[in-house]
């Protein structure tokens, strides 16, 4: 087969690694690519978003699969594109179509979805510019903190989390009335606050059946001990040790199946992945959000795990008889910590060269902001490099990623220095 992944990041250079390990995987493309996947890959510069651009680069390799692997495409409609093409829609793509990917698209749309089928959630109202009054007046109700969320996509900075009553109604003010985080605040929701722990669970589903892979525990914060600003994502360990096995059974029978099953019902077309955000609170599982495609940097945890071959994987969503698959599991933990470049999240400086990569035995690089250029890998991003390494726990898997960024150089390289620190 010939495949395209769509993509930059870690995650996408980690599809490519475990795509190009099969042998059903006879050619591969990434658009864009990075420094990482341009070794096992051929990259093409093209944007995720530029729907015109990628069916042309597919009519012209004969693609037979587009993995996609960021969510501005699945909410653009990039699946829904190729079924309405004459010439794309015998391509199998990997990612729910555009009325699915409003789970990710709307964070209204999800809260809805959830309420209707009965999975456990925080409880909300969301407001727009006109009913703002009621807004202030649902805030007086809660109890701090207050969570804020934009309703559209914010890249992964639209939610607002505040302690004090006033600074809560600035801010929904802020969002509704001027456009803070763009049309995406146009509607805001207004959560109660779940106090406990986090955790993700990754779903598989061909639309009809599922497939549940292993959780992740991703780390937001850029400082030690969980404090500064939100990320993209600092660093994972999969499985999450507090996840007990009466725990994920409870995330089966009340969220992941009431999920599928309320798809099915809403006629929500959906092959791709699940990536379900929840938090513990007490011994129950709650969702906190749902994104309609993998996470970064858990792929680079979860993927490693997976014995599957990804392309038969894949191939079964596509022909919806993901049941006939059994899903097989490393059970070696798999940590990943994040090397970013200093500065991020906020302002940062790029092209800095990276040194020591041919030194690492014990762990995989995932490339993430780094590109080739003149011959040399250099960084291009903020999160620049995932260093995951597997162990029989996950405290000896996170000193092999340590001991290879200890070999590891870029100037201004920052990383935490913590990963999996509240786990013990
Ligand atoms: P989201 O973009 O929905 O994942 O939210 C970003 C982060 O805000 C989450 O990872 C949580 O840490 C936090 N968060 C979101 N909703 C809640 C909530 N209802 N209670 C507590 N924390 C929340
Ligand atoms: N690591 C969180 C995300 O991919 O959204």
């Amino acid at each position: 087969m010939t495949i395209l992944i769509l993509g930059s990041g870690g995650r996408e250079h980690t599809f490519a690694w475990k795509l190009a390990q099969s042998p059903k995987c006879e050619k591969l493309y990434v658009a864009p690519g990075n420094s990482g996947t341009a070794q096992i890959a051929t990259n093409v510069n093209i944007n995720v978003t530029d729907f015109e651009a990628i069916k042309a680069l597919v009519i012209e390799h004969q693609i037979d699969m587009v993995v996609v692997g960021p969510e501005d495409p699945l909410v653009l409609g990039i699946h829904d594109f190729f079924l309405n093409d004459d010439t794309l829609k015998t391509v199998a793509v990997i990612g729910p179509q555009k009325a699915a990917a409003a789970l990710e698209g709307s964070k209204e749309f999800a809260k809805e979805f959830l309420i209707r089928h009965h999975i456990p959630t925080a409880a909300y109202q969301s407001f727009n510019a006109e009913n703002i009054s009621e807004g202030y007046a649902f805030l007086e109700t809660l109890t701090p903190p207050y969570v804020l969320k934009a309703d559209g996509l914010a890249a992964g900075k639209g939610v607002l989390i505040l302690n004090d009553l006033n600074e809560a109604k600035t801010e929904l003010k802020s969002m509704l009335l001027d456009a803070k985080f763009g049309d995406a605040s146009q509607k805001v929701v207004i959560e109660e606050f779940l106090d406990g722990i986090e955790l993700s669970c990754f779903v598989l589903t061909d639309g009809k059946h599922y497939k549940i892979l292993p959780t992740a525990k991703d780390y937001k914060r850029i400082g030690e001990g969980d404090t500064g600003l939100n990320t993209g994502g600092m660093g994972a360990i999969s499985p999450v040790p507090f996840a007990s096995e009466s725990f994920l059974k409870k995330v089966e029978d009340q969220i992941v199946k009431p999920t599928v099953d309320g798809l099915i019902k809403d006629k929500l077309p959906y092959k791709g992945f699940i990536f379900i955000g929840l938090i513990k609170v007490g011994d129950d599982p709650k969702v906190i959000e749902y994104n309609v495609r993998m996470g970064d940097p858990e792929t680079e945890v979860v993927l490693p795990r997976l014995k599957n071959d990804l392309v038969s994987l894949f191939k079964a969503i596509s022909e919806e008889r993901l049941n006939e698959i059994q899903i097989d599991i490393d059970n070696r933990a798999a940590t990943t910590v994040m090397l970013v470049s200093g500065g991020y999240p906020e302002a940062y400086e790029k092209g800095k060269e990276i040194s020591g990569l041919e030194t690492i035995t014990d762990s995989i690089a995932f490339h993430a902001g780094s590109v080739l250029k003149d011959g040399k890998i250099v960084t291009s991003g903020g999160r620049v490099m995932a260093i995951t390494s597997y162990g029989d726990s996950y405290q000896e898997a996170i000193k092999k990623s340590y001991q290879t960024i200890a070999k590891l150089h870029f100037d201004k390289i920052n990383y935490r220095k913590d990963i999996g620190f509240d786990l013990d």
